[in-house]
């Protein structure tokens, strides 16, 4: 079995439907949620499958081993971020080289980089006049949302387009197309 852990820090909704698309998978199993967040929905979610959590302190993965044995231990191959909101440790990316990927709400490389997030990233790219976002799914380096890009998927803006209904489109495109990327990412 393929063992991958899913950091995760929000509500969840990536990380459910991840965990659905590979319930029953034959070689790949999501055997760990590591959250940096007591009371996140995630942790529900995880709770609510009966897959082991991991609660992260700030110390530990930012100046000591970045959990590093604790996911060697045990047999994580694959990480996926789905919400994670911390940058992830040299230790953790170089232990994990092109191992670990992201999503982002919005077309890396535009609307990235730290402090881009949620409602924030949908608020900056309508106040650009965009005429289109989406997703992207890309390998993760030390620097916030700057790896190898894998896959993007768009939508259109609206005129009469909000950060909440643009989060809904973005959202309808990740739940779509996360699940299967990891599937086939996961296996290289
Ligand atoms: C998603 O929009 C994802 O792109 C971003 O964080 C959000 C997580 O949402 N990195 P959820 O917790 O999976 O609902």
């Amino acid at each position: 079995m393929q063992q991958i852990a899913i950091f995760a820090s929000g509500a969840g909704s990536n990380a459910a439907r991840i965990i659905d698309h590979f319930r029953h998978h034959p070689t790949i199993k999501i055997s760990l949620v590591v959250c940096n967040k007591p009371g996140a929905g995630v942790l529900n979610i995880a709770a609510r499958e009966h897959i082991p959590t991991l609660l992260i302190e700030k110390e530990r993965f930012f100046r000591g081993d970045a959990y590093v044995p604790v996911l060697k231990e045990l047999n994580i191959r694959f990480i996926v971020l789905a919400g994670f909101l911390w940058k992830v440790p040299s230790g953790l990316v170089q232990t994990y080289k092109g191992k670990i990927v992201n999503i982002h709400p919005a077309l890396l490389p535009k609307y990235g980089g730290k402090g881009m997030y949620g409602r924030l990233v949908h608020e900056a790219v309508i106040a650009a006049k965009e005429k289109e976002s989406g997703i992207t799914i890309h390998y993760v380096d030390e620097v916030y949302d700057n790896g190898q890009i894998i896959l993007q998927a768009t939508c259109m803006i609206t005129g009469d387009e909000t950060p909440e209904t643009l989060a809904k489109k973005v959202q309808v495109l990740e739940h779509r197309h996360f699940p299967a990327a990891v599937a086939v990412l996961a296996t290289l």
